[in-house]
């Protein structure tokens, strides 16, 4: 049996976090450079294992963002936390809180050292910061997790996580990752109660949104898909909002403006998560549909927001896409698609894309998102 944590709280640890008293580690926040460098070490061991293209700058900016008042570079993304397991004055292990729009939390990665493993410390550590995110008005927790990671699906699984989804090839050609959620409450929120009575658009209205009228879903003759090189942030906002606000809770400004400053030449970097605003415009100019366009180590490309004014322009964005993911050198193509949006699941389905996970109310109570995805070749 490992020692209970007063003992070693008696024993002059001079740690402020509580921790219960019938846990053996003490949980801290990590606020200075504690273990860091040993913390980065575990992870740039571990990982590759599973993933590709994953070095040291992954760890180094996990650690450089925890702890800062808000992510630089995220726009789902607020901030994130490290939280510590300390046996004595010894880290054991970590753990991550990453702060998502819409009162998610994604978790991980978990990470104990070897020596001290199956002796039930990462499931003292995930407790005690479960135990406090939930009572600090997290709504749901996220894992993604290696298919081939035994130990951390048994893990996860047995913390009451249950699958929402297994995306294919995610981070390594070939390799599958699952995403397992877990709720506050025992069960989700009830989707169609709860966009009722918050008066917003229900299912039919935003499937009419995008099934929009005649007039402008021509037959795509002169429509031009392209990177947008300088996106101006009121525009983007202004076409983007009214769709992406039915599924995003707490949007505002900011979201904007870091999706657009992720576009800069200098962020085109993993570590500073650069993306790529991908539109598709009318002969006059106006646009008729945005994708946001995000490489992810290991050599996928997400399309999150993908918006579009008429099933034309969807499936000329959709296709321009891929060839902008096979010339980047991307194995993969997905996109996040909220569950109402069903044309644009329909058209993906047609355009070679398949469904591979339902993500459970993730970034607002009562919608749920779809995730497709296609192989390229
Ligand atoms: C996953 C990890 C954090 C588990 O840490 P741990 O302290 O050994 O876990 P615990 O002792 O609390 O295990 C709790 C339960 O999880 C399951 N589990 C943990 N390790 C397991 C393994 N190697 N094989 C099967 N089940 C395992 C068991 O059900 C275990 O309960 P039991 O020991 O009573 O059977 C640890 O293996 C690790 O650091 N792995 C490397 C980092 C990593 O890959 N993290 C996930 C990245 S997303």
């Amino acid at each position: 049996m490992l020692p209970k944590a007063t003992n070693l709280a008696a024993a002059g640890t001079g740690l402020a976090d509580s921790s219960r008293s019938d846990t053996p580690l003490v949980v801290k926040e990590l606020d200075t450079a504690t273990a860091t460098a040993e913390f980065v070490s575990l992870l740039t061991e571990e990982l590759p294992a599973h993933y590709d293209e994953v070095d040291e700058t992954f760890a180094t900016n996990l650690f450089r963002v925890s702890g800062m008042d808000a992510d630089p570079d995220g726009y789902f993304t607020l901030r994130k936390k490290v939280f510590v397991g300390l046996l004595g004055d010894r880290p054991v292990g970590f753990t991550v809180a990453t702060f998502k729009r819409g009162g998610s939390v994604k978790i991980g990665p978990t990470a104990v050292f070897r020596q001290f493993r199956r002796r039930r410390l990462a499931s003292f550590l995930r407790d005690e910061v479960e135990r406090r995110l939930f009572a600090g008005g997290t709504r749901k927790l996220y894992v993604t997790i290696a298919n081939s990671n035994t130990p951390a699906l048994m893990f996860n699984l047995g913390r009451e996580f249950r699958v929402e989804g297994l995306l294919r090839s995610q981070y390594r050609l070939g390799r599958d990752e699952l995403v397992l959620g877990k709720f506050a409450h025992s069960v989700a929120t009830d989707v169609e109660t709860l966009l009722q009575s918050s008066g917003h658009p229900t299912s039919a209205s935003v499937s009419r949104d995008l099934e929009r009228p005649a007039e402008r879903d021509s037959d795509g003759a002169g429509m031009v898909t392209s990177v947008w090189a300088d996106p101006d942030v009121g525009e983007v906002r202004r076409y983007l909002e009214p769709v992406l606000e039915t599924y995003i809770a707490g949007l505002d400004a900011s979201f904007y403006s870091h999706m657009v400053a992720a576009c800069a030449p200098e962020r085109q970097h993993y570590h500073r998560k650069g993306k790529s605003l991908i539109a598709t415009r009318s002969v006059t100019g106006a646009v008729q549909a945005i994708a946001v366009f995000v490489p992810k180590r290991g050599g996928a490309a997400k399309l999150s927001p993908l918006v579009a004014n008429s099933e034309t322009a969807l499936r000329l964005l959709i296709q321009s896409c891929g060839a902008h993911a096979r010339g980047a050198d991307r194995h993969k193509l997905y996109a996040h698609v909220p569950m109402e949006m069903r044309l644009t699941a329909q058209v993906l389905q047609e355009e070679g894309f398949g469904l591979e996970a339902q993500l459970r109310e993730p970034y607002k109570p009562g919608a749920d998102v779809l995730v497709f995805g296609a192989e390229l070749d």
